[in-house]
Order: C-alpha cells, then sequence, then structure tokens
C-alpha cells in the first residue's frame, strides 16, 4: 500500500477499507508516515467525510495503536466524561470529584486544548505543582486509592490519536465528525472504562454548529461505544455562549473551585448535575434519575465533592494552599474591561471567537510545542438575553500586556450581537442520548 492512493482515494471521495485505514494509522503511529501526509488526509475526511463503518474501523484502528486498559484489576467499575470541546467548559473539574464523592471511581484521561477550545490538562497545570503526566502504574494506584484521577493521556494509550490530535490542532482538520469521533471514542475505548457519558455540544462556541449535526455525532459515538460493550449515554448542550464565567486555564479553575464550594455559575452546575446523573444511572448506583440527581446535591452541598477534588490534587502533587487562596494561582497583569458600545440585548456571541482571542492572548498553541500562558483569558460578564445599556460591562481581558489586550478588543466586541428585541436564548440542554 502507499500513503499517497490513501490519500487520493479519500480526496476523490471513495470509502476506504478497513485495511487501508489501519495500516495508515499503524504506519503513522510507527512515524513511518510523515506529518505532512498525514495532514493531507485528514483535510480529504474534513472535506469528504467518512461513512459510520469507515468511523469505527479509523475508531478501532486509533484505539488499537497502543495498549488498551482493563482496570478491573483496579476497580469493580469505572466511569468517565468526554466533552466534545467548548470554550469555558470546566466540566470536568466539577463532575469528576462529584460522582466520585459518591463513590464510582472515575478514572480520566484528558486533553490538552484544541482549537479554539481549551483543555481539561491545560487548566489543571495551572495548579502549581499539580501533576499530569501520570505513569501507568500511578493512573492505577490512583484509581484504588482515590477513586478519583485526570491525567494526561499515557503515551502507550492511543498514541495514533495523540500524533493526530496535535496535528490536526494546528492544521485546520478539527472539523470534522468521524474524526472528532473516532477521536474521542478511540481514547474511551483504549481507557478501558465501562461506563461514558459524552457531552456533545453544538452552536457558535463548538466543532459542530447545529443541534442536528451534534445529533449526528452523538449517534456515532453512542453506537461505537455500545458496539464495544461499553455503557455510553450522550447530553446535547448548548454552546451558544461560553460556559460558566470564566475562560481561560487559571481562570477557569478559579471558577470550578468556587463551583464545588457551591457558588458557581447555574450552568455549570445544571451540566454538571445533567451529566452526573447520567453517569449513576448507567453506573446503576440508582435507577431513578430524581434520587440520582439528589444524591449529586447532596455531595456538592455537604463538601464531600470538594473534599474528592483536594484529595486528587494532593494526590497528584499540587499545592493545596492554591486551592485555599485561589489568589496563589497564575494571574495576568493587565484586566481591561470591554464595554457595550450601545443599549439593547444580546441576541448572538460568536464564542468561537472568544475561545482563539484566548488563544492569542497566549492561552493556547499555535503551533504544537508551544508553551502557554495560564493566567490570560476572558471574564464574560453579559450574557445571552441580558439587556444592557452602553457602557455596561461585557467582560474584562486577563492579559500579560496593555498592548495584547488592545489588540484583541475590537475582535472581542465585533463578537457581541446586540438588538433592540430580545430573542429568547437556546436552553442549555438539549437532549439525553441513550
Ligand atoms: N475532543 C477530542 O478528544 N477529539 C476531538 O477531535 C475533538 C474533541
Amino acid at each position: 500500500m502507499r500513503t499517497i492512493d490513501i490519500i487520493a482515494k479519500k480526496r476523490d471521495g471513495e470509502a476506504l477499507a478497513a485495511e487501508e485505514i489501519a495500516w495508515l494509522i499503524a504506519g503513522y503511529t510507527r512515524g513511518e508516515i510523515p506529518d505532512y501526509q498525514m495532514a493531507a488526509w485528514a483535510m480529504a475526511v474534513v472535506l469528504r467525510g467518512m461513512d459510520v463503518r469507515e468511523t469505527a474501523d479509523l475508531t478501532l484502528a486509533m484505539a488499537r495503536s497502543g495498549t488498551m486498559l482493563d482496570l478491573h484489576a483496579h476497580a469493580p467499575l469505572t466511569v468517565d466524561k468526554h466533552s466534545t470541546g467548548g470554550v469555558g467548559d470546566k466540566t470536568t473539574l466539577l463532575l469528576a470529584p462529584l460522582v466520585a464523592a459518591i463513590g464510582l471511581p472515575v478514572a480520566k484521561m484528558s486533553g490538552r486544548g484544541l482549537g479554539f477550545s481549551g483543555g481539561t490538562i491545560d487548566k489543571l497545570e495551572s495548579i502549581p505543582g499539580f501533576r499530569t503526566d501520570l505513569a501507568l502504574a500511578a493512573f492505577c494506584r490512583a484509581v484504588r486509592e482515590v477513586g478519583l484521577v485526570i491525567a494526561a493521556q499515557t503515551a502507550d494509550l492511543a498514541p495514533a490519536d495523540k500524533r493526530l490530535y496535535a496535528l490536526r490542532d494546528v492544521t485546520a482538520t478539527v472539523e470534522s465528525i468521524p474524526l472528532i469521533a473516532a477521536s474521542i471514542m478511540s481514547k474511551k475505548l483504549a481507557a478501558g472504562t465501562d461506563c461514558i457519558v459524552l457531552d456533545v455540544k453544538y452552536g457558535s462556541g463548538a466543532f459542530v454548529r447545529t443541534p442536528e449535526q451534534a445529533r449526528l455525532l452523538a449517534q456515532t459515538m453512542v453506537g461505537i461505544g455500545q458496539h464495544a460493550g461499553r455503557r455510553v449515554a450522550a447530553v446535547i448542550s448548548s454552546m451558544e455562549q461560553p460556559l460558566g464565567s470564566a475562560i481561560g486555564n487559571a481562570l477557569e479553575v478559579r471558577e470550578a473551585l468556587a463551583a464545588l464550594q457551591g457558588h458557581g455559575p447555574a450552568d455549570l452546575r445544571e451540566l454538571c448535575l445533567v451529566l452526573g446523573t447520567r453517569l449513576l444511572l448507567l453506573a446503576g448506583k440508582t435507577n431513578d434519575a430524581t434520587v440520582a440527581r439528589q444524591m449529586l446535591e447532596q455531595a456538592l452541598a455537604d463538601g464531600t465533592a470538594w473534599q474528592k477534588f483536594r484529595q486528587m490534587v494532593a494526590n497528584q502533587g499540587g499545592d493545596l494552599a492554591a486551592l485555599d487562596d485561589p489568589q496563589r494561582l497564575p494571574q495576568a497583569p493587565v484586566v481591561m474591561p470591554l464595554r457595550a458600545p450601545r443599549s439593547g440585548y444580546i441576541t448572538a456571541i460568536d464564542t468561537q471567537v472568544a475561545g482563539l482571542v484566548v488563544n492569542e492572548l497566549g492561552g493556547g498553541r499555535k503551533h504544537k510545542d508551544d508553551t502557554i500562558d495560564p493566567a490570560v483569558g476572558l471574564v464574560p460578564a453579559a450574557r445571552l438575553g441580558d439587556a444592557v445599556e452602553a457602557g455596561t460591562l461585557l467582560l474584562e481581558i486577563h492579559a500579560a500586556g496593555e498592548a495584547d489586550a488592545a489588540r484583541v478588543a475590537p475582535r472581542l466586541l465585533a463578537a457581541y450581537t446586540l438588538e433592540d428585541q430580545p430573542t429568547p436564548p437556546p436552553p442549555l440542554i438539549l437532549e439525553v442520548l441513550e
């Protein structure tokens, strides 16, 4: 087989055979196929798509590119959650300790930022000392002893996705349902968790724009998971505006810490309760959704979720003093307010722009090996549907310098649509798929 023939076949819109996909992924994993050919192939997939069978074959090839974990020696049942990516999405930081506090071991391998969306690993690394690069033995020990671990994908877990993910991030090849589905599900299958809840986001700050595309992505992933014998549910949620009131690594950690102590934003809390309810049901903790939600609310209210988070941070080397005093988390030297230019109702927010701006401020990567600035970001103050006056604070820009903040301000301002008549904001949760 030749890589160029496989690229050309996909470029011309043909379906690839299972053997071709397996050969391509194995060759890329071994480093025999260069990034430039893989990038051309990924772009062909973005433009031409893949059918369900090809997507399933791609998922399995990527999952089998490394170790297929079996965690049953460490916990009888483990759970995991995955988001398709959004802006301000710090759900994992709240949801994982929340369900772990109820006694469901969470074994989570997370990613770094991708395109305009942030990544849980980048966020957690803004806690001084927090280690995300755990060896497999340490990961398993944390599952056994803490019942909660969030770590970077180990090098031997779905290594094909690790390489392809970083490549897609910098080659404009993220927005593709088959590539996203295979990327997410290959990691989930290889990580060996029994129950998986998927947070599939649609809207101006998601990789898929419409509820229909989100439904297709959700169905594809649920189908792949169930075919592989896992218990999977998906929640379709809106990303027509940033989640919560913080975008950027340390800012999001700060917001998650507040939420864990009962002071977080309502949308973040609600999404976590809905996702957590699905996990409790999948894991058989109860078969009553109302009871499941009450259990989660209780774990938040009585501080057990907060204690579980602290336990995880301590176990992974993080500085507990930074949790107790979030002022010790990285802070940007410049905070610039962005104000509404006129009065009106906020009827749309180009959320992707907000994510891209955070990247540009230094909170994300332009090149695979860039280091990021954990302190920078945005703190939105106004939400869809809000009525604002000229001069009302829309958001704060947290930047490394005045010039950076001033440079991005016009783009952020243009991301807000203000109209004379209000439009009702979309519901946070569109539907649940099982
Ligand atoms: N999250 C992933 O893990 N992969 C994608 O491709 C998109 C979001």
